[in-house]
């Protein structure tokens, strides 16, 4: 590079040479120094300073630098030095300047080197005179943030030079010699702001020297400024004399060394170090494993272990410069998270299970616990802090949710309930007067309470105590599991991971059983009907077969599974299912009979049923017993209603046990041969008594309600033959026509005996027919229209037991047979009637048309206007509105002249 003066220097130059100091003669003007020299003058002299760096590499040298240097030729500076030639007396010769690390007159010696666990350097310096100079230079790298880089020792006085929160610190103290008061020793402090661990080489100089203190970094181009700079002149309480031996201690110190007040001992420094000047005098240990260096290697193999990412379960990997460290996430341990705390299962199999540890030491007034918890019961136990007079911590499930109280009084718990069989972090604070309770770090409540203050001694319950009734009080023992319970950082440990993780002492354990794994339900199989059971944790579902359905698979959807024989409907109930069909009863037919089967409970309040007869008197459903009874029937074609039964009558103030009578009659007739529903019940069946209502046929909302009250129907539970389609087999008033299902209180009396159905019928409240002869399925009567008796076509429409002949046009009476005068009800509207065959001719008037001369006949209807005339209807004729330049009946004349003229003429 050219060297190219300033200008100013220039100006003080001719500023010499001028009138104040006629007699200098410039010995410089013009320079003698050649190839780029500089020429300084002197006193009837000069003085040539030659480049120092060309860039051709060709450097000169001699008075006038006009001689070519060639020491460097052939030189031998090897690859960690540059080569710097000069010409000294004549004769040609080099130095090498080294690069970092390397020293030596050819460079080749290597002065870096690496320290590992706890090693250090000791430098002896040569016993000088007691002046207190000191020099001190290194270079270093590491990416540990404290760490002692160097510690001089003399005769109480310590310099030493420390790595904290990875700033460079450098103090100076005065120790107080034994047994003397501690306050009497004093330091100095200088710091360096800048965040030095960074992997990178740093330089830095720490000099004493004349009572001052300096501290400086000499990295090249990041550190120009002041602030890699720090001077300070020493406390005169420091500043006294002190005697040699100076020792220095690089790296590290032997453990003895350590100061007794060193309160937070440093650790050594892990890294690697280079051109280390101790006043002057460069440290290269030639005995590396002499004792002046302990674990200290040549060079600086440095590898970060943290690349082979040794920490397992998600461990953060920490670089120590010759090792790594794991900061394990929970409930992993172990120097590369490898170790997973024992799982502590409780309850299993429903037993009871507790243990309990003993606090180890005094916790003051701040205490967290923490723990994994996995369950599916909604109470439980949890923990329980006492000590010999009370129990003044309890932590408990209730609803499925974390609750913590302190002190038998103040209490919380959780927001949201954790009783889902995952796995959830728990964990309480308590500090000073607050208690705060996390799940999944996620705050859950918060309250303040009186100081809790756990001693060494105390006892942690866990899971429940040994006593029973006050498990009982806090929910019960827990079932569960815990994993990795940590008072503040103290191991509860159920299950020893090993020797290397420090636990509380367990004082007691039982029935807790090591792993976490579920009960086995399945082995009990909960699931019905054959359903298949799979176990999930502390739990199970059922893969349930087809038509069953439920957690359980306890709900059979019956009706899919076609039990009722054919013609009949399936009915599933809340509880099995039933089947109804509609049964024809004949005049000859035995009357049906059923008893309750005794497990009726519910309170039967009213009856429901179809019917269609032709007979006016016949007895539909009758019950005795004793003085009760209860008779449905048709009585002159009116549906009748007789009952008679005891209760307890509301209405009497001393309750006593009363006979009621109701009678009730529809007030339409329901012998037509036609459906009919009816349906009868309490109008107040919560009572003992009421009226009761009769609706028959619920679209036509015909209601008759009784005037007097009466009791429901009970008495038909158990031990009455109930007889539907007559009285009593032998009392005529039988019943011709058709019945559907009957429902007793919602009960069915059924027409189908369990041997007619294809599966048991399940529900618990049934009646029973205990007639033997089955009844007669559907409903039909005698075949009134087969033959068919309407004649001429009619069709024949059965009306249970009578028919109807709808007939063909012209025919009449009931079996179409009488041929009606088809024009006798004029059908022809603008014609004359005539009879043809069995039917009728219309001759319609002029301009109707149609079968029957109903429709005028459409005139435009193929009209003629042309050219897109448009046809107009006449009163007889039609005529044609032409569009523009057409004229003529038709519209088919074009105009030439008069262009807007437009014709309507008469066809
Ligand atoms: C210092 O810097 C390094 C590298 O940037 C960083 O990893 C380390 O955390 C820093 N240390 C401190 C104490 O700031
Ligand atoms: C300290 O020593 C180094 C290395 O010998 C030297 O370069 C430096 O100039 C010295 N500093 C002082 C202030 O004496
Ligand atoms: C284990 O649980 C069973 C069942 O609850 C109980 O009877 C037994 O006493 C328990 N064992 C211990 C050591 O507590
Ligand atoms: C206890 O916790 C409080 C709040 O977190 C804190 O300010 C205090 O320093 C702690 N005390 C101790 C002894 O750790
Ligand atoms: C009984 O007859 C009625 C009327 O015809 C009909 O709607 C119903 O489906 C029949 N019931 C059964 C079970 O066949
Ligand atoms: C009842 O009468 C019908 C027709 O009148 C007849 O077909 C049937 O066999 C009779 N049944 C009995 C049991 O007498
Ligand atoms: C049945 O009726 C009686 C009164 O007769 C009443 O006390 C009782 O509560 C009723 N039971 C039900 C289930 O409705
Ligand atoms: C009618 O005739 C006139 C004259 O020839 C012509 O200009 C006009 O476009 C015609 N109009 C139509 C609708 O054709």
């Amino acid at each position: 590079m050219m060297w190219l003066p300033a200008p100013w220097i220039w100006g003080i130059l001719l500023l010499g040479t001028g009138s104040l100091c006629q007699e200098v003669i410039d010995q410089c003007d013009p320079s003698p120094c050649q190839n780029g020299g500089r020429c300084k003058s002197l006193v009837g002299s000069y003085r040539c300073h030659c480049l120092t760096q060309s860039h051709d590499g060709i450097l000169h040298g001699g008075v006038n630098c006009d001689v070519r240097l060639v020491g460097c030729e052939g030189h031998e500076c090897g690859t960690h030095g540059s080569c710097s030639p000069f010409l000294l007396d004549g004769t040609h010769g080099y130095t090498c300047s080294c690069t970092a690390g390397y020293t030596g007159p050819l460079c080749q010696t290597p002065t870096t080197f690496s320290f590992e666990r706890r090693g250090y350097l000791l430098h002896q310096s040569p016993q000088v005179d007691a002046d207190v100079s000191w020099n001190i230079t290194l270079s270093f790298m590491t990416v540990l943030p404290r760490a002692l880089l160097f510690q001089r020792n003399n005769g109480g006085l310590l310099l030493s030079l420390k790595l904290q929160g990875g700033r460079l610190r450098l103090t100076l103290r005065r120790e107080a010699p034994a047994g003397a008061d501690v306050e009497s020793s004093s330091s100095q402090v200088l710091e360096l702001p800048h965040n030095v661990t960074d992997g990178e080489w740093h330089s830095v100089e720490a000099v004493l020297e004349k009572w001052m203190l300096s501290l400086k970094r000499l990295d090249a181009g990041s550190c120009g400024s002041q602030s890699c700079h720090r001077v300070a002149s020493v406390q005169s309480n420091l500043a006294r004399e002190v005697v040699p031996p100076q020792n220095t201690f690089i790296g590290g110190v032997l453990q003895e060394s350590n100061g007794p007040d060193e309160h937070y001992p440093v650790p050594a420094f892990i890294g690697c170090m280079r051109d280390v000047f101790v006043d002057s005098q460069l440290v290269v240990p030639e005995e590396w494993l002499s004792n002046s260096a302990v674990n200290v290697s040549p060079g600086c193999s440095h590898r970060d272990h943290c690349l082979d990412v040794p920490c397992q379960h998600g461990g953060q990997c920490v670089n120590l410069w010759q090792s790594y460290h794991c900061q394990c996430p929970r409930p992993y341990e172990g120097h590369d998270c490898e170790k997973e705390h024992v799982t502590a299962r409780f309850g299993n199999e429903d037993s009871h299970s507790y243990a309990a540890f003993t606090v180890a030491d005094d916790m003051g007034h701040n205490l967290s616990i923490s723990l994994f918890l996995r369950t599916r019961k909604t109470s439980g136990l949890l923990l329980v802090l006492a000590n010999s007079s009370s129990q003044y911590l309890h932590m408990w499930l209730e609803d499925g949710k974390v609750t913590v109280q302190v002190n038998n009084f103040e209490s919380v718990k959780a927001e949201s309930a954790l009783d889902d069989g995952e796995v959830h972090f728990v964990s309480v604070e308590v500090a000073e007067d607050h208690m705060t309770l996390y799940v999944s770090a996620q705050k859950q409540g918060d309250v303040d309470v009186r100081t809790v203050t756990v001693h060494a001694g105390d006892t942690v319950h866990v899971g429940g105590l040994v006593d029973r009734r006050t498990t009982a009080g806090f929910g019960g023992y827990f079932k569960g599991c815990i994993q990795d319970l940590r008072m503040n950082d103290n191991r509860l440990q159920f299950f020893g991971l090993d020797t290397s993780v420090r636990t509380y002492p367990l004082k007691l354990i039982g029935n807790v059983t090591a792993g976490c794994s579920g009960d086995n339900i399945c082995s009990r199989n909960p699931c019905l009907h054959g359903g298949m059971c799979y176990s999930v944790w502390d739990d199970f579902t059922c893969n349930c077969p087809p038509s069953t359905a439920g957690r359980r698979c306890e709900e059979v959807r019956w009706c899919e599974l076609s039990p009722c024989p054919t013609g009949s409907e399936c009915m599933t109930l809340n509880q099995g299912y039933e089947c109804y069909a509609n049964a024809t009863f004949l005049n000859n037919s035995t009357v049906l009979s059923y008893r309750g089967n005794g497990l009726i409970s519910r309170n039967l309040t009213n009856i429901s049923l179809n019917l269609r007869t032709r007979k006016h008197n016949a007895a539909i459903l009758h019950a005795e017993k004793a003085s009760a009874f209860i008779t449905l029937s048709v009585q002159d074609g009116f549906l009748s209603i007789e009952l008679q039964s005891f209760s307890l009558d509301d209405s009497v103030a001393e309750r006593t046990q009363a006979v009621s009578t109701v009678s009730l009659s529809s007030r339409r007739r329901v012998s037509d041969g036609e459906w009919h529903s009816v349906q009868l019940f309490m109008a107040a069946p919560w009572m003992h008594t009421s009226q009761w209502t009769l609706v028959l046929d619920e679209e036509i909302e015909e209601a008759s309600t009784s005037r007097s009250r009466g009791g429901n129907i009970d008495f038909l539970r158990d031990g009455v033959d109930i007889f539907l389609g007559g009285l009593d087999p032998d009392a005529g008033w039988s019943l011709a026509g058709c019945l559907g299902t009957v429902e007793l209180g919602g009960i069915a009396l059924p027409y189908f005996s369990s041997s007619d159905v294809n599966l048991p019928r399940l529900q618990e409240e049934q009646f029973i027919r205990t007639s033997p002869r089955p009844p007669l399925l559907g409903c039909s009567g005698a075949s009134v229209c087969e033959p068919n008796p309407c004649l001429n076509g009619g069709d024949c429409r059965d009306h249970f037991n009578t028919y109807n002949c709808s007939c063909a046009d012209g025919w009449t009476s009931r079996h179409c047979d009488v041929f009606a005068n088809v024009c006798a009800s004029s059908p022809c509207v603008h014609g004359n009637c005539s009879v043809s065959g069995v039917s009728y001719k219309c001759t319609c008037e002029f301009g109707y048309t149609g079968v029957d001369c109903e429709r005028e006949v459409d005139r435009c209807e193929n009209h003629l206007c042309a050219h897109g005339g448009t046809c107009l209807h006449g009163p007889d004729r039609y005529a044609c509105l032409c569009p523009e330049n057409y004229t003529g009946t038709f519209c088919n004349e074009r105009i030439e002249e008069i262009p807007w003229y437009i014709a309507v003429r008469k066809v």
